[in-house]
């Protein structure tokens, strides 16, 4: 999980860097491991043109600790990154953005994870490329630049009178879409993509299934006439604080161009794309005031709440009815109130949360992340004493921060203590992007509810269905047939790798990036 950014200003002599740091730390909450910024101008002189490049661990703002790092980030064009912890290497070498210098300037950040990177890396590696990092970003742009360096020479070929020079071939609309169809076709995973285009722009685009999020919006150039700035997040949020009218999703499998003076071209490079969104995002990761593939996340929660409700009541059967219903904060917080109004009992605040400590979810090691707990929240002991209290949860993944939140919650005095979790059981390892990589230490993988509940010493767990997860999605926009939920029922969209997906599409299950020749799609303007 990772968040990204890309803005490019109308105004050649402007500089994005503001929207820029600004944005990502809108988006800090999908990651706060480390940030990168690369930023060029459009307007000068291309061949002058340099990149600018800044990066670091930790939070945007550790990052910007000395603001003048900021105005090292000249230029009207820029992408940006927050790293969420996952299986690569944590230290600095591996922030992104990575730079290509073929077959120009390019600079590419992505949020998710590409499942087959290995066999990429190795056929690279075949054709003498040279991969500084173990980053399957840095593969995915190789293979990008391969593409795109491809078609240039392709066309310098069929260009007669022009052959030899290889400026006489333009990084064309068209030789980019056409580099991501064939990128599409190689990467298989879950990706979402901001690629900054030495004397372009920015190129955006989202894997097949759509499986990250990924929106685009655009606002008046405050400097230009009738001129239009322009941003690739994400998430909703970070146009809306900069100012931007988002214009829609990018579509799964689609691209999105953005360059200054020019209309947004969008062309869709997948053959047959079918939406298969994270869910995880609407209970979890993404903020409830962001717009996600048409759904306000914070009304979805609110169905959620609903939903859990009306389970809860089902299956209360003669346990005593709960006294008051407590979030664990912050993500719960608007599943838990709606639950307590649905259930006609009372929600209220009983642990506070120190604002200035990241999630633990985040933290490395077990041991610093019992120990986080007790940093990171602590309890109003007046609203546990001597009730039966239900303590909602976005999720239980390892069981252990649960544990320690019972355990809190009956130091506090409380009668009973229930658990529920707004999200089904986490059963099985993600490999779109979201650290959690072994089934060993999920609490629900080998488990029933109950034996989870004697595992955090609960007097109760329940679990969200996962039909139930999904109808509050659907129920938002019915165009949403179906989810990337693999982390809770084992079915991976993607298959594990090459061969198995061509296997799947052997037997006629729809397949992204097959391998005949796309439609065109009419550029649109927005
Ligand atoms: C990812 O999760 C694993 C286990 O859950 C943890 O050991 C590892 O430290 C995490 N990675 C990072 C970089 O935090
Ligand atoms: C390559 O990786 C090494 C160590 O992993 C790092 O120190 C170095 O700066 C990297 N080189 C480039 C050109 O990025
Ligand atoms: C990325 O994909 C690889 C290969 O499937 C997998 O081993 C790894 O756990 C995944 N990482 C994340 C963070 O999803
Ligand atoms: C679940 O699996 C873990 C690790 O494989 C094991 O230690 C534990 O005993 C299992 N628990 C149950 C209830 O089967």
């Amino acid at each position: 999980m990772c968040g990204i950014l890309a803005t490019l200003l109308a105004d050649g002599d402007g500089h994005c860097v503001g929207d820029l740091v600004d944005g990502m730390t809108v988006l800090q909450h999908r990651g706060q491991d480390a940030a990168g910024f690369t930023t060029a101008s459009t307007s000068q002189d291309w061949e002058k043109v340099t990149f600018k490049t800044v990066k670091g661990t930790g939070m945007v703002r550790e990052v910007f600790a000395d603001p003048k790092r900021a105005q090292e980030l000249l230029g009207n064009v820029g992408i940006a990154h927050v790293r969420y912890p996952t299986a690569g290497g944590s230290g600095l070498d591996d922030v992104q953005p990575f730079y290509a210098n073929f077959p120009c300037g390019l600079a590419l950040a992505h949020n998710g994870n590409l499942t087959n990177s290995e066999r990429l890396r190795k056929e690279l590696v075949s054709r003498h490329r040279h991969l500084n990092t173990t980053s399957d970003s840095e593969a995915l742009l190789n293979v990008f630049a391969e593409h795109l360096a491809a078609n240039l020479e392709a066309r310098r070929r069929g260009s007669v009178g022009h052959a030899g020079d290889p400026l006489s071939t333009p990084v064309s609309p068209d030789t980019l879409f056409d580099a991501v169809e064939r990128t599409m076709r190689r990467c298989v995973g879950g990706y979402a993509v901001v690629v900054l285009v030495h004397n372009v722009g920015v190129l955006a685009f989202r894997d097949p299934w759509g499986i990250r999020p990924m929106v685009f919006g655009e606002r008046k150039s405050r400097t230009l006439e009738n001129e239009y700035d322009r941003a690739v997040a994400s998430e909703s949020v970070a146009l809306d604080t900069l100012g931007y009218k988002l214009c829609r999703d990018v579509a799964p499998g689609e691209a999105v161009l953005l360059r200054p003076g020019f209309p947004v071209l969008t062309q869709r490079c997948a053959e047959r794309p079918v939406h298969r969104p994270c869910i995880f995002e609407y209970v979890y990761f993404a903020r409830p005031d962001s717009t996600m593939d048409g759904v306000c996340v914070y009304a979805a929660q609110l169905k959620m709440g609903e939903k859990l409700a009306a389970k809860i009541k089902r299956q209360l059967g003669d346990r005593p009815k709960p006294d008051v219903v407590i979030a664990v904060p912050d993500t719960s917080r608007p599943i838990a109130l709606q639950c307590a109004y649905s259930l006609d009992s009372v929600y209220r605040e009983g642990f506070i949360k120190n604002r200035y400590i990241g999630r633990t979810f985040i933290m490395p090691g077990q041991d610093m992340r019992r120990k986080g707990v007790r940093m990171k929240l602590n309890t109003i002991k007046s609203e546990f004493a001597g009730r039966t209290v239900l303590l909602i949860d976005d999720s239980i993944v390892r069981g252990t921060t649960s544990r320690e939140l019972v355990l809190m919650a009956r130091e506090a005095g409380a009668k009973n203590v229930y658990f529920v979790s707004a999200s089904p059981e986490v059963r099985y390892p993600n490999v779109y992007g979201i650290n959690i990589s072994t089934h060993n230490e999920l609490v629900a993988h080998n488990r029933s509810a109950d034996e989870v509940a004697t595992f955090i010493k609960a007097d109760w767990v329940l679990f969200q269905d996962l039909e139930d997860l999904e109808d509050c999605v659907r129920e938002l926009n019915p165009a949403l047939k179906e989810f990337e939920n693999s982390v809770f029922s084992g079915c991976y969209v993607t298959c594990d790798d090459e061969e198995s997906v061509a296997t799947s599409s052997e037997q006629g299950s729809p397949r992204p990036g097959a391998k005949t020749p796309l439609s065109r799609v009419s550029p649109e303007a927005s």
